[in-house]
């Protein structure tokens, strides 16, 4: 396995493996690196050629009093990880190497950027949409795999690749889970022992609610105030939505059914969590 952290020498691995007709294939990620990570690699690896995963905690998508400065760094473990996953080269640049000195351009996607978990955190997606478009003109990949664990960041990804006329073809990847349904999540790591023990009641209620649908409850207010008040009677869960939207435009439905996407996020203690379930 490579380890880049410049630039020049990303571009030059992209090049290279295009001469050679390699198929290149990019995950990106903040590190912390769960199962959850691993199978997007192995997605790309089962495609491509070359897999290239990025490391890269980018302040860009973290607000003024989120956990940026807490996010977990663990360098060597991750490396570790990666050798035995089959990825080729690992990008890992230093903040002034994706965003040059004196940079001044962002990437929104409008009216997707600023629903569901864009209301509680405010530029957030501007900055994830900013990093992946850079990603994307750096490494040229062929195909960039996501997880659905991350929803909304997939559609707006989706929607910004469409938009730009970039060529990446953007996989989506299922959600990979505890036994007890928790999606991984690099920030699990900030749950109490009782916060970890409550936190599978937000699959739980998507779960339920998705039944009910499935079983041709139609009404999606009704729906959303099923999962609602599973997760009420969670006391270490604090909620700050569930919602039911358009799977592919994010935009709230009345009517629920097929390709409707039911969304939630929740504090448990210092650890703000996401989840989602399609119909
Ligand atoms: P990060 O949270 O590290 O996630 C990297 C990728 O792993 C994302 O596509 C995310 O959806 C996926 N992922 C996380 N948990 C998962 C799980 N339990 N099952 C399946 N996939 C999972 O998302 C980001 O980083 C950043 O916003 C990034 C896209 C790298 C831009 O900075």
């Amino acid at each position: 396995m490579e380890r880049i952290t410049t630039v020049a020498a990303m571009r030059a691995f992209g090049r290279v493996s295009r001469a050679a007709g390699r198929r290149i294939g990019l995950v990106p990620t903040m590190g912390a690196l769960h199962r959850g990570h691993l199978s997007l690699i192995e997605r790309a690896r089962s495609e491509c050629d070359a897999v290239v995963v990025s490391i890269y905690v980018n302040p860009l998508q973290f607000g003024p009093k989120e956990d940026f400065r807490a996010y977990p760094r663990d360098l060597e473990r991750d490396q570790g990880l990666l050798r035995s996953s089959g990825t080729d080269a690992l990008f890992v640049p230093e903040h002034e190497e994706i965003h040059v000195p004196g940079h001044r351009t962002r990437v929104e996607v409008q009216g997707m950027q600023d629903v569901l978990c864009g209301r509680s955190r405010p530029g957030h997606f501007r900055g994830v949409a900013t990093v992946v478009a850079k990603l994307f003109a750096i490494v040229r990949p062929d195909i960039a795999c996501f997880g659905e664990k991350d929803a909304q960041q997939l559609r707006i990804i989706r929607r910004m690749a469409l938009d730009l006329h970039d060529e990446t073809q953007i996989i989506s990847c299922p959600t990979v889970r505890e036994e007890d349904g928790l999606a991984l999540s690099s920030r699990n790591t900030y749950l109490t022992p009782e916060e970890r023990r409550a936190a599978p009641v937000l699959y739980r209620a998507l779960r339920s609610a998705a039944a009910s649908g499935r079983a041709g409850e139609t009404d999606a207010a009704r729906l959303v105030s099923l999962a609602r008040d599973t997760i009420a009677r969670e006391p270490l869960a604090r909620l700050d939505y569930v919602e039911a939207v358009d799977g592919e435009t994010l935009e709230p439905v009345a009517t629920a059914g097929a390709g409707t996407l039911l969304a939630v996020a929740a504090w448990f203690g210092r650890a703000r969590l996401i989840d989602n379930i399609s119909f």
